[in-house]
């Protein structure tokens, strides 16, 4: 059976916890957990605890014992009539759960030997009988009993003894944010005194032997420390703050108050097993994560449907510390090539939802691209409507008026409102309305005035047939014909489906350097001319404007080749530029040098009307990349060679932009020489991101026996550095072989395969290898339906979101419609398919 929830449905919890007191007994497969929660009534209702998974021993309301009859017939809600309660009662219960048995990584678990937890969002039930929803918050006092050497959980260690500890959390907290671990682990730590003085104890704990692996996450924390201090007046409001890096994970991180769980490949890096893409997650999600303890924890979310208030908050923070870190424009581009590639899909798709839905049926199915990077997005779009000192101003009454509150959507809309003065009820319906808005520009030109006329349209999404117009905020500059720029950067506020603007008194008429920083989610159609782009690539002022054009011209040429043409002249003309400026800014040039994926051309083809055929872009983009290189051959062998790392590894915005740049020559050099630069590179590669890089072009050269069997061989023991190497062969494989490829992986013995990491590298390798994942005969996704259908059972959070490798399955041809359609039927049919597995693939379908 599956229940939906709704938004409309929510009410208030008719109790308020003063104390949540938890007694842990670990053993693997008997864990006993006793709890005392002292409830107090504030509000008509019965007392309703959730618990999943439970053997429950016994049940008391003020230490009088209650009938086990009570319990729920299988899983759901344990109710207790208000009849049968005083207005103040301690709640307690003894439950057994087995951590071992627990495979789906959601309550309490078994890493590698190591207990540990993840309770968002609905985690706590597999623990014990509590009110599992955001909007309960309380103290907790939680004792660990174990022979494990480090017990951890929230809050400040007030006691401990051997095979003991008990923790405080003084903060009130609801139980998503709840975390125990208890393993042999060591630590690396530091202390950070914070803006008033407190002295706070840093630590991040790791296996035995990988503490020197661990350095540049607690770097990374003290930067994100001061970060906040200084951009948000946040302070930290503990004593310790503990980050723990395990191997089993879901997802990438984990808030838990004063006790951040890492994924351990967001924790461990050295320059011999990271690659700069690696690190710069490292420091980003070790920002999101602490960012959290403001955005998400003192201020939390009333219900699960708010959940874009506290990540989309805090991906628009930790992109901006990104940002301040190292190249705030790199940083943009890169963040608008990920919103595109993830969340214009999911939003074009069957899975398409607003950042607040008001509706689902399992919510680990709504972490997704929409919640939190359109919901960064949104934020973007709030702060360049009221400027950075306001926007500064309401994030601060924000923090006083809701801290240790639970929160919704409309509280964060109204602070905007009350500091602002402006009424934001359109602005609303970019968290109610799912769609990315199509904006369209046409020019009018006459007597030195330059008018503009923009129409938006969005199509109607699953639900939402009707998209009335949204406030766009459209940041543009005018570029004159000799490359100056006539007019900085205005903020224009469309709010019609229709409107148009005028600019007087221009000498010539100028070219429209359009959504400056990208300043609005949205997809763009504009007439424009190849001489046009080429001056905005060579000549704007803002850095996402001017990369764009570049990009665009390359979609141009791209598009051309899918069909079949000779399309890319005017992209190789404008490339002489890139290569010639390359040295200036090198992560800028290798941006404009690395071609659109396959992906992204079969997109842009859907926008225009045409199936895409995965093997015909595959083919056109490989020969446009043969095209430019051969065009560029000398200029690019020498950025190649000029780009080599001077001096010792540093993953910095300046190092990583070189190597980027540097990469980037070499996968296009790669089409003519078939992979002998790359073998050099791979046998001379100081540090991961070359040697991934070389060993990426070496696979899709087709020469990689000898690299692939020396990586294994130097990696073997590190299961970080395997997962690349499962999942590089899939993702660059040609085509034709990458199937067979990934079902020879698949059959090793080290496919660890419940494993999350390993079952992404390898599944998720394959399915983002578009033109293998999208193979006519359906061979691509027979092997990742038939891997999704063997995970299911043992770990259903990752399989529902694997399942999204199938979302676009609409815009292809009828016979991969067909083959798409009978992979994801017989998922459907499985027997005892997740409820999480079933939502997602019931949507696809429909
Ligand atoms: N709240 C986590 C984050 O974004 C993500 C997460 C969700 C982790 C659910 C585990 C489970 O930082
Ligand atoms: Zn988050």
């Amino acid at each position: 059976m599956t229940v939906t929830q709704y938004l409309a449905d929510w009410r208030p919890y008719p109790f308020r916890i003063a104390r949540t007191r938890l007694e842990f007994d670990l053993a693997p497969r008997a864990t006993r957990v006793r709890s005392r929660i002292e409830f107090q009534r504030i509000g008509p209702g019965d007392l309703a605890l959730d618990g999943a998974g439970l053997k429950t021993l016994s049940l008391a309301i003020d230490d009088q014992p209650l009938d086990l009859g009570l319990l729920p017939a299988e899983g759901g809600q344990l109710v207790i009539p208000a009849a049968d309660l005083p207005e103040r009662f301690t709640f307690a219960a003894e439950v057994e759960i087995d951590p071992e048995a627990n495979t789906a990584l959601e309550g309490l678990y078994l890493s590698g030997g190591m207990f540990c937890t993840q309770c968002e969002a609905e985690g706590f039930r597999h623990i014990t009988w509590y009110p599992d929803r955001p909007d309960v918050m309380a103290p907790f006092e939680v004792a660990i009993r174990s022979d494990q050497p480090v017990l951890l959980s929230n809050g400040n260690p007030v006691a401990a003894g051997p095979g003991e500890a008990v923790w405080h959390d003084p903060w009130p907290k609801p139980a998503y944010l709840f975390a125990l671990v208890a393993g042999d682990l060591r630590a690396i730590s530091d202390r950070f005194t914070t803006l008033s003085g407190r002295s706070v104890a840093l630590n991040v704990w790791v296996r035995p032997g990988d503490e020197p692996r661990a350095g540049y996450a607690l770097e990374s924390l003290v930067r994100a420390m001061r970060w906040d201090e200084q951009a948000y007046g946040r302070e930290y409001d503990l004593d310790v703050f503990n980050i723990v890096a395990v191997d089993d994970f879901n997802m990438g991180a984990m808030e838990n108050k004063g006790l951040n769980i890492f994924n351990s490949k967001l924790v461990l890096a050295t320059a011999e097993t990271a690659t700069d893409g690696d690190y710069e997650r490292i420091e980003g999600v070790i920002g999101h994560e602490y960012f959290h303890n403001w955005t998400g924890n003192r201020i939390t979310c009333r219900d699960w449907f708010q959940l874009s208030l506290k990540e989309g908050l805090t991906v628009f923070r930790d992109q901006q510390f990104t940002g301040a870190m190292r190249s705030a424009a790199v940083k943009r581009i890169q963040d608008v090539q990920t919103l595109r590639a993830r969340q214009f899909r999911e939003d074009a798709g069957p899975l398409a939802h607003p950042p607040r839905p008001d509706s689902y049926q399992e919510i680990n199915n709504f972490y997704t691209a929409t919640v939190y990077e359109k919901g960064a997005e949104v934020i973007g779009m709030l702060k360049r409507l009221v400027g950075d000192d306001l926007y500064r101003k309401t994030l601060d009454l924000y923090f006083d008026r809701h801290d240790g509150q639970a929160c919704t959507i409309e509280d964060w809309i109204k602070v905007f409102e009350d500091t602002s003065g402006r009424d934001l009820t359109q602005f609303k319906r970019w968290y109610t309305d799912a769609g990315t808005p199509r904006l369209t520009m046409a020019e009018d030109w006459r007597d030195g005035t330059l008018t503009l006329t923009f129409r938006q349209e969005t199509a109607p999404t699953p639900g939402q047939p009707e998209k009335p117009p949204r406030v766009i905020p459209i940041a543009l500059g005018l570029i004159g014909p000799n490359g100056d720029e006539v007019l900085p950067t205005t903020v224009l506020e469309m709010t019609e489906a229709e409107q148009s603007f005028r600019f007087q008194g221009l000498g010539a008429r100028p070219v429209v350097s359009l959504l400056r920083g990208f300043s609005a989610p949205v997809t763009v159609a504009r007439e424009i001319g190849v001489d046009q782009q080429a001056l905005l690539l060579a000549h704007d002022t803002d850095a996402c404007a001017r990369w764009q054009a570049g990009h665009d011209l390359a979609l141009d040429a791209l598009v051309g080749r899918a069909r079949g043409t000779e399309a890319g002249a005017e992209f190789g003309r404008a490339i002489a530029g890139v290569l010639d400026d390359a040295e200036t800014d090198p992560a800028f040039a290798a941006l404009c040098l690395s071609l659109p994926g396959e992906e992204e051309i079969a997109t842009t083809l859907a926008a225009q009307g045409e199936i895409p055929d995965p093997d015909a872009i595959h083919a056109g983009r490989e020969a446009l990349a043969r095209d430019i290189a051969a065009a560029h051959e000398p200029a690019l062998a020498r950025l190649c060679d000029a780009m080599a790392d001077p001096g010792p590894y540093r993953p910095d915005a300046e190092g990583s932009g070189r190597r980027s740049l540097r990469l980037a020559c070499l996968a296009l050099l790669n089409r003519l020489d078939a992979g002998a630069r790359a073998e050099a590179l791979f046998d001379a590669a100081g540090n991961m991101t070359e040697r991934q890089g070389a060993l990426e072009c070496l696979i899709a050269a087709g020469r990689d026996t000898r690299a692939l069997a020396d990586f294994a061989q130097r990696f073997g023991e590190n299961r970080l550095v395997m997962d690349k190497w499962f999942m590089v062969q899939p993702l660059r494989a040609a085509p034709d072989r990458a199937v067979a490829r990934a079902r020879d992986l698949a059959a090793r013995p080290d496919f660890d395969w419940k494993n999350p990491n390993r079952f992404r590298a390898l599944i998720g390798g394959l399915a983002a290898n578009h033109a293998a994942f999208h193979a006519a005969d359906g061979s691509g996704y027979d092997f990742v339906a038939e891997w999704l259908m063997r995970l299911d059972p043992v770990n259903p959070q990752t399989t529902a979101r694997m399942t999204t490798a199938f979302e676009t399955m609409p815009r292809y041809d009828a016979g991969r419609r067909a083959h798409a359609r009978a992979a994801l039927q017989r998922i459907a049919a499985l027997q005892g398919l997740s409820r999480n597995t079933r939502e997602m693939v019931t949507r696809i379908l429909a």
